[in-house]
Order: C-alpha cells, then sequence, then structure tokens
C-alpha cells in the first residue's frame, strides 16, 4: 500500500526517518550514549581485518562504512563489489570476520562471496533486510537492517539502514579496540541519534528546491557527482539512482580523480553535481568546482549552511542542508540525491518503481 504517495520510493523515501530510527536503537542504547554490546561470533578486538562484499547500493553502503571502520576503529577493511570479490583469488585469513550487505539476502554474487569466504574458514556477519532468507541462513550472525520490506526496485531506505548498521558496529568496533574514548564513544552515539532529526527537516524544507531542481535536471543527458571522503561512495550511489530510474547518464568520481580524465566532458551541456558537507577538506572540494566552473561546467553543489557560506565558486544552484555532525552526513546526505533522482524519473516519467530491465532481487550471476 503505497499510502497517500505516488510511488512506493516516494513511501519510502519519507519512511527514513522512522527506520533509521528503528534500526539505530537496535545497536545503540541512547539512553547511555553508549553502543550496544552485541553477541557476536568474533571479536573486534582480536581480528586483524574485516573483509565486506556487496552489489551495488548495498556495496556503497559497505564503501561508506570503510572509512568509518577505518577512521574510528583502526580496523583495514578489505571490500570489493561481490562479482569481483568471488573471482579475485584474495588471501583471506580464517582469524578475521567478513561481513555481507544486502536488502534481499539472495543476490547470488554476495552468496557466492559468503560461500567462498566461510570455505577459508571466516566468521560470517549478514547484514540484511530479509531475515528469511539464504544469506542470513548461511551467517554465523544475522544483523538485521530493520527497514521493513523495501518494494521500489531503487534502493533508499533499505541503503540509510545499512549505513545506520555500519555506523553502529564501527562505533562497537572502535570501543572494543580501545580506538576512542568514553567522551568521544558518547559523543559519537548522541551524534547518531540526531539522525532521524535531520532526516525529517531534509525531507520537510528542501522537497520543493529539489522539485525545482529536478525539473532542470530532466532536460540534461549526462550528468556527473563529485565528492571526497564518505561523499565519495554517495557521489556514485548518486549517479547509479540517477541512472536507474531517469536513464540519465550520470557518473559518480571522486573529485581528486577529476584532473585524471573526466574533466575532458566538462561543458555547459553537463551539470556537475557536487556533494560537500563542510568538513577538514572542503577547500579541496572547492577547488575541483573551482576547475569545472573556469570550464563553463555548471555546478550544483549540495552542502551546509557553513559550506554555503565559504564557497566562493558561483553555482546554477545551492541545496543548503543544515550543519551536522560529521559522522551522519553521509546519511542524512543520501535523502537529497534519492529526491533528486526520484523527481527528475518522475518529470521523464519513467516507471520509478519498475525501471525497465532492473529486478529487484538478482538471484542469477
Ligand atoms: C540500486 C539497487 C541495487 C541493489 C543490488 C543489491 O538501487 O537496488 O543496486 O542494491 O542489486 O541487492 P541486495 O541488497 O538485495 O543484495
Amino acid at each position: 500500500d503505497k499510502g497517500n504517495h505516488r510511488h512506493f520510493m516516494e513511501k519510502e523515501i519519507h519512511e527514513q526517518p522512522e527506520v533509521i530510527s528503528h534500526t539505530l536503537a537496535h545497536y545503540l542504547d541512547f539512553t547511555k550514549s553508549a553502543a550496544k554490546p552485541l553477541d557476536l561470533p568474533f571479536d573486534f578486538a582480536r581480528i586483524e581485518r574485516l573483509a565486506i562484499s556487496a552489489c551495488g547500493t548495498a556495496y556503497l553502503a559497505g564503501l561508506i562504512g570503510k572509512y568509518w571502520f577505518e577512521r574510528y576503529a583502526r580496523l583495514p577493511v578489505d571490500i570489493d563489489i561481490a562479482s569481483e570479490f568471488r573471482y579475485r583469488e584474495m588471501p583471506l585469513s580464517a582469524n578475521d570476520a567478513a561481513l555481507f550487505i544486502s536488502q534481499s539476502g539472495e543476490t547470488a554474487d554476495t552468496l557466492a562471496s559468503l560461500r567462498y569466504c566461510r570455505s577459508q574458514g571466516m566468521t560470517i556477519g549478514a547484514v540484511v533486510n530479509t531475515r528469511e532468507s539464504t544469506i542470513a541462513r548461511e551467517a554465523d550472525v544475522t544483523l538485521p537492517l530493520l527497514a521493513g520490506p523495501e518494494i521500489g526496485v531503487a534502493s533508499t531506505k533499505a541503503f540509510t539502514c545499512q549505513l545506520s548498521v555500519m555506523a553502529s558496529l564501527a562505533v562497537r568496533a572502535a570501543v572494543a579496540r580501545g580506538t576512542v574514548s568514553a567522551e568521544e564513544e558518547k559523543a559519537l552515539v548522541r551524534a547518531l541519534s540526531e539522525t532521524p532529526r535531520y532526516a525529517n527537516q531534509v525531507l520537510k524544507t528542501l522537497d520543493g528546491q529539489i522539485e525545482t531542481l529536478a525539473r532542470d535536471l530532466a532536460h540534461y543527458r549526462h550528468v556527473l557527482y563529485l565528492g571526497r571522503d564518505t561523499s565519495y561512495p554517495l557521489a556514485l550511489e548518486g549517479a547509479l539512482k540517477l541512472k536507474e530510474i531517469s536513464y540519465i547518464h550520470a557518473e559518480g568520481y571522486a573529485a581528486g580523480e577529476l584532473k585524471h580524465g573526466p574533466i575532458a566532458l566538462i561543458d555547459e551541456n553537463m551539470p556537475v553535481i557536487v556533494i560537500a558537507p563542510h568538513d577538514r577538506i572542503f577547500e579541496k572540494t572547492v577547488s575541483n568546482m573551482q576547475e569545472v566552473a573556469a570550464r563553463g561546467g555548471k555546478i550544483i553543489l549540495i552542502t551546509d549552511a557553513k559550506g554555503a557560506a565559504q564557497s566562493t565558486v558561483k553555482t546554477m544552484r545551492t541545496i543548503v542542508l543544515p550543519d551536522m555532525p560529521e559522522i551522519i552526513t553521509p546519511i542524512v546526505y543520501a535523502l537529497p540525491i534519492q529526491m533528486l533522482a526520484y523527481f527528475t524519473a518522475v518529470f521523464m516519467g519513467t516507471d520509478v518503481d519498475q525501471p525497465r530491465n532492473l529486478a529487484k532481487s538478482v538471484t542469477v550471476e
């Protein structure tokens, strides 16, 4: 049932504050501002590496997870898309753990990666939305997403719940490994507890602006998405979502890679969407925007109030989110990029919930 929404995708975008809150509460204790102790078949303090494998949007959630595990828990992460992971013959250690992220729990390549890791003697965790699924069944532990059923083929709420689980696990790992102080743990958990409030604010205040932006975007055939740090996987996700449902050709790039190739594409016919919350490398992204502007490129900047005040580059449009703690930016910034893909597809008149050639669950290789 779509309720009063036009599409399941729209409904699922709007469910996010609630399901994110639900998911976070499963892993975090908000009264104590602490990561809940989890009953895991491996010990974050004893493993030397974590392997992560997944497909599509779930892979991008894992990639953001890598930044968090490495930054907060100093835990190295090996991650690859499952179709590469399963064949790339990477050396894995039986003393380490592996995580498989999947909304459906049935994705063939992800399942094959799981079985490969199993054969190497690793301990397996399944981050899945569908608890009665093959991936959940074959894992040593299930780490549920609690997003509720996702009907729209383009993943939205499962993605932000995957991010919520990754962030919570990274904090848990950081505590276990002694890489954050008690104060830092509190601050991270408090920051995460604010995610639903910011997500709500974005949905309530940016809807109209993003719809207007989508009306412009629908006139273009190519779009480039740029970001650094955790905004880089988010740029990939923005491009994936846009091509999936609006059929506009979109590419996501790490902003620092611009001058290594894609800058050759820049002209007035290819808008460049830059995801850049004000962080320690904001200035680096600004200089990438200057390179785009100098070549006549049209910039759409998605930033926060601080970033908007400090950016010196002329943009076609700037979408301004509230300032928020660093750890939650990838979760909250996922919303405007989902909304942008959604409204653009609506303007293009595509079948938003059932885009051509795609299936919700990819059970063949
Ligand atoms: C994109 C999308 C796909 C899935 C991918 C993995 O919007 O939905 O890229 O993320 O097919 O599916 P699951 O998570 O079911 O393993």
